[in-house]
């Protein structure tokens, strides 16, 4: 801090200074501070400290549990969400820093039109889950993948999740439940 002295000694108005020039260059926190979201179509407002994650604000905060904490450092996708329309981990970007973006969890699509989506409908039909906690990941990135890749072939769809890791080992169905979601999607059929 520029201007305190060498004895160390710090003046409440010199501290008050400080505070004032951060506060015009747009620091925020540590304290908890305001934020708003646009999650799954909706405006949510949230007080939250800059620090936390978008993966901790929205279990802890919002009550949104599809998206799961497993390695909390960037390498399983079990926190996968889409920020305008792409995939990011939520245990890896801040809530602050996804403030006027599109945020969309398994919530915002699981039922579409009171239907499931197809995506979740094919990874049932696959029985491509077991323990189920990488699964809202899964589907949230399949969704994404066949968004932009509708027509995929098997190692198409193995190398775009390649981003999600399955402990249960059950990557074989979800790369049939991943085609068979781009077959309805196209209007064809399950099988
Ligand atoms: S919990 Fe975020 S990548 Fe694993
Ligand atoms: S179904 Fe258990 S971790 Fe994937």
């Amino acid at each position: 801090m520029q201007g305190i002295g060498v004895t160390g000694a710090v003046s409440p108005a010199l501290l008050q200074e400080e505070a004032v020039a951060q506060s015009a260059a747009g620091v925020m926190g540590p304290g908890a501070v305001p934020v708003t979201l646009t999650l799954n179509g909706k405006v949510v407002k949230v007080t939250v400290e800059p620090r936390e994650t978008l993966l901790d604000v929205l279990r802890n905060n919002l009550d949104v549990t599809g998206v799961k904490r497993v390695c909390d450092r960037g390498t399983c996708g079990a926190c996968s969400v889409l920020v305008n329309g792409k995939v990011m981990y939520g245990c890896s970007i801040l809530a602050i820093d996804v403030q006027g973006k599109q945020i969309t969890t398994i919530e915002g699509f699981a039922l579409t039109n009171g239907k499931p989506h197809p995506v979740v409908e094919a990874f049932v039909n696959n029985d491509a889950q077991q323990c189920g906690y990488c699964t809202p990941g899964f589907v949230v990135a399949a969704k994404a993948f066949l968004d932009h890749n509708p027509n995929p072939t098997s190692d198409q769809v193995k190398d775009g999740l390649g981003g999600n890791l399955c402990r249960c080992g059950t990557y074989m169905g979800v790369r049939k439940a991943v085609l068979e979601a781009a077959r309805v999607m196209k209007g064809g059929s399950r099988g």
